[in-house]
């Protein structure tokens, strides 16, 4: 096939979400509800017959990488997993050389780490499409999957409102804000004065926010935070590289997702739904539950047992869609796809 550019996302790079416009936002969304429901049907959608994928975790992941493995395959793509004590990245050799020499062989290449200025290196020097798997700042990714799952269960997102309780400064508090405001969607970050978004962020999500009608909250009053949600969502206390436990323990305790939270929202039974990006700590059957419990003597951690199994939980949706989501991104980008332009934001 010819490598013709009938696609305006065909080559590109999702480093993180302002990268995109809204209108490509959303289309990422939409090609996932699509890509999904071909998939369910059994219609064939080997878009990448013959390319090679590099998977490259310098973090733990369960999801992620199961999602691009599995959507690399049913994609027609050979996925390879070169996780951080395999290859020689950051020890014996740079970002920048391992960028020539991976995308000199791969077609596109998918990043979990830690430093945002990492995964925009590796797509300076690869030429060819890096997918931000997750860094300390951003996980793009994450956003395609969860703005999916409220669609498939409102039927629309202008309008929702999703609350985040919890470490507002975290990946997912950055990207919830950002990719909220762009699609209409009104975000409120509910955590305490110490864990409030960097104003720098704040500052891309209104900008977006403008245009979108999308309504913000920052607030560290619970109640005021969560009343009138349609979407409660939490993540963990304490993110992958980072420490103190002591301190987040203590501040994030009172922001813990509990059934009296739900109540707070003050919305029906069909109009609230609870989300978490997963792992999520709602007992003590982990290792690290189990080591918070004995040490803090909490049993649940940003949600309860309760939240979780409840009929307002529908984070294993979430977790599927985070398969059908990365397709779409996969296909979008590298499956010279007729694509000529978006739709415009939808009413
Ligand atoms: N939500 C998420 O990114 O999960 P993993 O860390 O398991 O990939
Ligand atoms: N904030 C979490 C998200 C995991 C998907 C972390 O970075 O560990």
């Amino acid at each position: 096939m010819t490598d013709v550019i009938n696609s305006v996302f065909q080559g590109r790079s999702l480093l993180r979400e302002a990268d995109f416009t809204p209108e490509e936002v959303q289309y990422f969304v939409d090609f996932g509800i699509h890509l999904k429901a071909m998939q369910k049907k059994g219609i064939p959608h080997k878009y990448l017959e013959g390319k090679n994928i590099a998977l490259l975790f310098e973090k733990t992941s369960t999801r992620t990488r199961a999602a691009f493995t599995t959507s690399a395959i049913e994609l027609g793509a050979h996925p390879e997993y070169l996780g951080k004590d395999d290859i020689q990245l950051g020890v014996k050799e740079s970002i920048e050389d391992t960028a020539k020499v991976l995308g000199s062989m791969f077609d596109g290449i998918e990043f979990r780490g830690y430093k945002q200025a990492d995964v925009e290196e590796l797509s300076k020097f690869a030429g060819v499409p890096v997918w931000n798997g997750l860094t300390d700042e951003w996980h793009p990714t994450q956003m395609i999957a969860d703005f999916m799952t409220v669609k498939e269960h409102f039927g629309h997102l202008k309008g929702i409102t999703l609350s985040f309780v919890g470490d507002g400064r975290n990946n997912m508090a950055n990207s919830l804000l950002v990719t909220g405001s762009m699609l209409g969607v009104n975000i409120h970050i509910v955590a305490p004065k110490e864990l409030h978004p960097h104003q720098d962020v704040v500052d891309i999500a209104q900008k977006f926010a403008e245009n979108s009608g999308a309504q913000i909250l920052i607030t560290d009053d619970i109640q005021a935070g969560v009343k009138g949600a349609n979407v409660v969502y939490t993540d963990v206390w304490v993110s992958m590289g980072e420490n103190g436990w002591d301190e987040r323990v203590k501040l994030l305790k009172p922001y813990q997702v509990n059934m009296d939270m739900l109540k707070m929202t003050e919305m029906p039974d069909d109009e609230l739904i609870f989300l978490h990006c997963l792992p999520a700590f709602h007992d003590t059957h982990t290792r690290q539950g189990a080591e918070i419990f004995a040490k803090y003597g909490i049993s649940e951690m940003e949600v309860t047992d309760e939240v979780f199994r409840s009929k307002y939980a529908h984070q294993f949706e979430q977790a599927e869609n985070r398969k059908h989501s990365i397709k779409a991104i996969m296909a979008a980008t590298l499956g010279n796809l007729f694509i000529p332009s978006v739709p415009p934001m939808e009413n």
